[in-house]
């Protein structure tokens, strides 16, 4: 079975890869993630804040007290606490480099295009094949502009793409107003690869102790859906290389993102839950439903259900809306 792809110009046996978390971070699960054909690695992120020594503020580090991890197992909660300052890191880059034979993608995390960026350089200089940005704005001025925020994102993108060599791919969050014209502009500003996406940590109120109390939820399924519908959409209007991150639970998942129009896939919380074994249960499942199915490739079937392939484009849009509102039955 040809499970074939490219991932930010890099040729892949097959497109299952680890996203962003911790599990890059211990070496016994890097080696894990290896033994079970991972397809390339992904550093967790390194964030502005911990190159600019700034105070974190809703981000991930104030979301990561083990306490926010209550249903995660073993794997997650020895490692989930784990975050490494800036010269750990490049070691960090430079051990899983040297352990493994698959891509190492770094990824960075940020939301102002500053002298932090200058970072992205060390980063290649300590052997990551690839950068992985996320754009992790949360607008909370009502004085700033959905332009001006885009506009420093892009900013971020060709600073960034300016300063390395290695390839690089954008991660969002799906909260744009026009996410396809996003993503256009984004190309242009240099990006390779689009990762849809981020997950933004809601955090809770405690009522109690009159506190905000951080929350991090590993994903389901449904996570996939939103993602499902902005791969079909963008397949059709942009030539980047887009890999899903969100929601791949299964090899069925697997499938549904690559006929959406993925090339990549990554996963977190399937990996988090049940350990980087998992990755070779779900690239069987994939196969075998390949086989049962008479697909010979991915490639066969890539995009087949993206919104101008599919049989019903008006699925993913508005009218489906209406119907599916008024379909609802008790
Ligand atoms: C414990 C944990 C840590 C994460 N750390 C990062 C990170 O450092 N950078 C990042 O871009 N995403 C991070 N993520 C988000 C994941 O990369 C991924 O986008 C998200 O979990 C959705 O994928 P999933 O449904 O497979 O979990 C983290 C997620 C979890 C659960």
């Amino acid at each position: 079975m040809n499970l074939k792809t490219t991932y930010l110009g890099m040729q892949l046996e097959h497109p299952l890869m680890v996203g962003a978390c911790p599990l890059a971070n211990d070496m016994d699960m890097v080696r894990r993630l290896e033994d079970a054909g991972v397809a390339a690695i992904t550093m967790p992120s390194l964030f502005e804040e911990q190159i600019t020594r700034e105070q974190f503020g809703t981000l991930y580090d104030l979301e990561a007290g083990s306490e926010s991890f209550a249903e995660a197992t073993s794997y997650f909660a020895n490692i989930g606490d784990i975050r490494l300052g800036p010269d750990n890191y490049l070691d960090q880059i430079r051990k899983v480099k040297a352990a493994v034979k698959v891509p190492v993608v770094a990824s960075l995390n940020g939301v102002t295009a500053s002298g932090w960026l200058d970072f992205a350089r060390q980063i290649q200089q300590a052997g990551a094949d690839a950068l992985e940005l996320n754009l992790y704005t949360l607008a909370t001025d009502p004085l700033e502009t959905a332009e001006i925020v885009e506009r420093r994102e892009l900013e971020i993108i060709r600073t960034v793409k300016s300063s390395v060599s290695i390839p690089l791919a954008v991660k969002l969050s799906p909260f744009y107003t026009s996410l396809p014209h996003f993503v256009k502009v984004m190309e242009g500003a240099g990006a390779d690869a689009v990762v849809l996406f981020n997950r933004f940590y809601q955090p809770d109120l405690d009522i109690e102790a009159l506190e905000v109390a951080p929350s991090l939820s590993l994903s389901t399924n449904s996570t996939l859906r939103l993602r499902l519908r902005w791969l079909a959409v963008l397949h059709s209007h942009i030539g980047m290389e887009m890999t899903v991150s969100g929601g791949i639970h299964s090899g069925e998942a697997a499938i549904k993102a690559t006929m959406a129009g993925a090339t990549g896939i990554q996963m977190v919380s399937a990996l988090l839950m049940h350990g980087p074994e998992r990755l070779k249960g779900i690239r069987e499942e994939m196969v075998n439903w390949m086989e049962e199915h008479e697909y010979e490739s991915l490639e066969q079937m890539r995009g087949s259900l993206s919104l101008t392939k599919c049989p019903n484009p008006q699925a993913f849009e508005r009218s489906n809306y209406m119907r599916v509102l008024a379909g609802w039955k008790a």
